[in-house]
């Protein structure tokens, strides 16, 4: 069993990557360490690279079939890690899940539909609905604790009095790295489904449990979940193959499915490219599944340690420990700043590049999102950057 090295620091400027290239465009200076776009700076693992290199070696890039192998990668994998039995039948290839997640609501709904979002979240859950000219209807968090909670009885009230065609869920949740329980996704699924409202579920990030906790895929959790539901998954944020766009959808409805599906055969969106397929297979994998064990271990490290530095050295700073994936809510409103001196203090103070919490939506005030999917050192860095930044602000704040 190889041992992986995530401490290992790779050069990514130069690559047109968003996350450090982007800097510029996005936060008006380059001198910053970026934590800010969900994917990680290690690098892509081994196995996925040589199987690339492989394909690529041959010398003709032409049209290409998505081989069996492909497919069966898919279904092993929701199985070996969910418990999940997809058939062949309900599954299906998608260019992105941001952009599945627009042909949906091409697919589904009309301009002026509802759509349900629960913030903060996600942010393209709101852009891309608002974008199609489909009204927003929220049903924000509610705070429990340090987390966030499903407010049912809210979900109920929309449901019944906007009649909302779709429902987005970011399963687990993106900001705040939630697990949903069973019981949460089941009581969703039983609302939507009295009303007659679609439900979306993004997992992208579900195959990256954190702590022991549990990340149960939507359509696992009741039969009403599979049988209203698309449910999108991915392997580019675990494997940080985002650049390569590969990711599927399962839709367990016959009726459901052959809308969707037939939607997607006609603008052949369904058709992966041979990076995407070879890449999916070779991540998709027992290797894979090790290779995943092994970063998820890493990053707990990271949220370990930066959940330490906190407590010890920045007490008005709170991370909300995540059960899911690699990024970090940080709930800072004990500095006592508004959200513009919060984001001037994070970038021109501290030279970081994290994400505005207020691009999440309502909830989002006083946050920052931190992506810890980093080699420590960056991390150690940055934390220091954050704690010498503050001082410098208010003096006396700083534990040393
Ligand atoms: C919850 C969630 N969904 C979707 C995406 C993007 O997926 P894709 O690149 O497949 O559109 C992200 C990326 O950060 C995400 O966090």
């Amino acid at each position: 069993m190889e041992n992986y090295d995530f401490d290992r620091i790779v050069e990514r400027r130069g690559t047109d990557c968003v996350k450090w290239d982007g800097m510029e465009r996005d936060f008006g200076r380059t001198d910053l360490l970026p934590f800010w776009v969900a994917d990680m700076d290690f690098e892509t693992p081994d196995f996925i690279r040589k199987a690339l290199a492989e394909r690529l070696a041959h010398p003709v890039y032409a049209y290409s079939l998505a081989p069996e192998s492909y497919w069966e990668s898919i279904i092993w994998w929701e199985k070996r890690l969910h418990g999940w039995e997809i058939s062949r039948d309900s599954l299906t290839y998608i260019p992105g899940i941001v952009k599945g997640i627009g042909m949906v609501l091409q697919c589904f709904t009309q301009p002026g539909d509802g759509v349900v979002i629960q913030p903060p979240v996600y942010h393209p859950f709101r852009l891309v609905p608002q974008g199609m000219g489909r009204e927003v209807l929220y049903n924000p968090l509610l705070p429990d604790g340090e987390s966030y909670r499903m407010d049912f009885a809210g979900l109920e009230e929309i449901c019944a009095g906007r009649k909302p065609k779709v429902l987005i869920l970011s399963n687990p949740h993106n900001p705040g790295g939630i697990a949903w329980s069973k019981g949460t996704l089941a009581k969703v699924a039983d609302i939507c489904n009295e009303y007659g409202v679609l439900v979306v579920s993004d997992e992208i990030h579900a195959d990256m449990p954190l702590f022991g906790h549990e990340i149960h895929s939507f359509a696992t959790v009741s039969e009403a979940a599979a049988m209203n539901s698309i449910c999108f998954g991915a392997p580019t944020k675990t494997f940080n193959i985002a650049g390569l766009v590969s990711s599927f959808a399962v839709v367990a409805d016959p009726e459901i499915r052959n809308k969707f599906f037939s939607f997607l055969r006609a603008g052949e969106l369904n058709d992966p490219t041979f990076i995407a397929t070879t890449a999916t297979r070779a991540a998709f994998s027992v290797e894979g599944d090790e290779w995943r064990r092994q970063m998820l271990h890493y990053v707990e490290g990271n949220i370990d340690y930066m959940d330490s530095y906190l407590k010890k050295n920045i007490p008005s700073i709170k991370a909300l420990r995540p059960e899911a994936s690699f990024l970090v809510w940080l709930d800072c409103r004990g500095i006592g700043l508004d959200q513009k001196a919060l984001a001037d203090l994070f970038i021109n103070g501290a030279h970081l590049a994290l994400n505005d919490g207020t691009m999440f939506g309502q909830g989002g005030e006083g946050h920052m999102r931190f992506n810890v999917g980093c080699p420590r050192a960056l991390l150690r860095e940055a934390l220091e950057r954050l704690g010498k930044a503050l001082s410098a602000w208010f003096p006396g704040m700083v534990v040393d």
